[in-house]
């Protein structure tokens, strides 16, 4: 069964009990009401004629005992109605002809009447069940003189009966109307409620099924609304990383099959020549092999290290350190090619700069923007690599060490500035100018990763022409040590 079969069965049959429910409460309501109205008119009825008959009496206006009796009479469920005088004879009598009569008491015992008087039940052979309202009052004799009004319970009971039919019908009507009204509510609530349920279950389905580029095309200001948009974030993103899957996988396949055709084709000729005793383009040949083969290690462990990195598995010994000795090691390690690229490479460093992190890291990070730093920059240039203590990072705790690798070469376009920290970019007219190795645009990406892991940040200041400054903040050493 589905969530709208569900819902409307479950509205539904809410609604039915609550209908059922409510229309008996209000049937038993009207039928109480009807029987105290009755009971009450019986007995006001009962009390007008008790007065008649003894105002009657008192002033011996027969006549006026006699209307009265023969009107009470023709009131529907009043069986009988007439005045005793105080010698015991009927002196006026609904049914005239048991006027002068003398008076039997019915066979009953007779309990209090609310307001005056007493009241008795018996089954008449004929008239089935009766009801008598008996008054007595003075009217001067030592005997009281007697009003009685004999009601028919059975005809009682009709009035009730017919009267409850009409009212039944009537709740049966308006309650029917309401019903039917309620359930064309409760499935077009339960068709409202549930249509966005299909589209994100549709939504779903297509995703999982691996069509990405469905979307759900639902909106709304509700939950259900926040996740058909949420949803389709979703699917975007996740289009978005198939896409970059396929970027990665065919950017590695490139990487990986240019140096090794490269090996392939230089070792053939190598193996031809040596064969056919020509030895005089050996060593450059090897020497291509060679490179080949240095660019393919540094590919397959810069993947190694941005994944082991993207997992969070790479080990971090952090530790507190001042800057100067490594700053000195890297700037010694690229000096050779500053020179040989006519490049001024220096170091700025006040006293006593630390930092709190995995040196081999730091190394890697340093290592990864000054050969970038030297690779860019054309011969004439410098490259300066600064650190400075203790500054505050917006939206970070703690204080950091900012360290700077700047140069005065080609810059970079504001477009670009982002993505060059992503796997793989490159800015391909820059690539063009390097000479020798020109990398696979991994480098950025493991200097962002690592620094990251350590909790800092990195940033970029460059204009075209002018030059870009690389500055990494890592935590301060002091702000860690006790
Ligand atoms: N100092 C710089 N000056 C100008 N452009 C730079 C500089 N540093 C990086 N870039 C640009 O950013 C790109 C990405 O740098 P990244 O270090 O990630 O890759 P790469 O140096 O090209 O290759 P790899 O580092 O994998 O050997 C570079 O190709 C270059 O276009
Ligand atoms: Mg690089």
């Amino acid at each position: 069964m589905n969530i709208r079969t569900k819902l409307t069965v479950f509205y539904g049959s809410l609604l039915t009990a609550v209908v059922v429910l409510a229309s008996g409460a209000l049937y038993l309501t009207e039928r109480r009401l009807l029987l105290t109205e009755l009971e009450n008119a019986r007995h006001s009825l009962f009390a007008g004629f008790s007065q008649t008959c003894r105002d009657a009496l008192l002033v011996r206006d027969e006549l006026s005992a006699i209307n009265a009796a023969l009107s009470v009479g023709k009131i529907m469920g009043v069986q009988g109605a007439f005045c005793v005088d105080p010698t015991g004879r009927v002196v006026a009598h609904s049914d005239p002809a048991r006027r002068g009569t003398r008076y039997t008491a019915p066979p009953t015992t007779f309990v209090p009447l609310k307001g005056g008087g007493r009241q008795g039940r018996w089954v008449d052979p004929t008239d089935g069940e009766l009801l008598a309202f008996i008054k007595d009052f003075s009217v001067g004799a030592n005997a009281p003189a007697q009003a009685v009004v004999v009601f028919s319970q059975k005809s009682f009971q009709e009035t009730v009966t017919k009267t409850l039919v009409g009212v039944a019908k009537r709740i049966l009507i308006v309650f029917s109307m309401a019903w039917a009204a309620g359930l064309v509510g409760t499935v077009i609530l339960a068709r409202r409620l549930t249509r966005p349920i299909f589209y994100i279950t549709a939504g779903t389905h297509q995703l999982a099924q691996g069509n990405l580029t469905h979307r759900i095309d639902w909106k709304g200001k509700d939950e259900l609304g926040r996740l058909a948009a949420d949803f389709n974030v979703m699917a975007e993103r996740l289009g978005e990383l198939d896409q970059m899957k396929n970027d990665f996988v065919s950017n590695v396949t490139h990487e990986l099959r240019s140096p090794l055709s490269a090996i392939e084709s230089y070792a053939n000729l190598v193996t031809e020549d040596w064969s056919n005793g020509r030895s005089h383009n050996l060593v450059d040949y090897l020497t291509i092999v060679r490179n080949n083969a240095t660019r393919l290690r540094k590919f397959v462990t810069d993947i190694l290290d941005l994944s082991k990195i993207d997992a969070a598995s790479v080990e971090m010994e952090k530790e507190r350190f001042d800057l100067g000795v490594l700053f000195q090691e890297v700037v010694d390690l690229f000096q050779a090619k500053a020179r040989e690229k006519n490049i001024r490479l220096g170091a700025e460093l006040p006293s006593s700069v630390s930092v709190f992190a995995d040196m081999d890291k730091v190394r890697q990070i340093l290592t990864n923007l000054l050969g970038n730093a030297l690779k860019f920059t054309p011969p004439g240039g410098e490259v300066t690599l600064s650190a400075e203590p203790a500054v505050r990072r917006e939206g970070a705790g703690g204080r950091f060490t900012r360290i700077t690798v700047a140069d005065n070469g080609p810059g970079i376009l504001d477009k670009d500035q982002q993505r060059i920290f992503d796997r793989f970019e490159q800015v391909k007219e820059m690539r063009e100018t390097v000479e020798g190795q020109k990398g696979t645009g991994l480098g950025l990406a493991i200097v962002r990763q690592l620094v990251t892991a350590h909790g800092g940040q990195i940033g970029l200041v460059s204009a075209v022409g002018r030059g870009s400054a690389f500055s990494v903040y890592l935590p301060e050493g002091e702000a860690h040590v006790r």
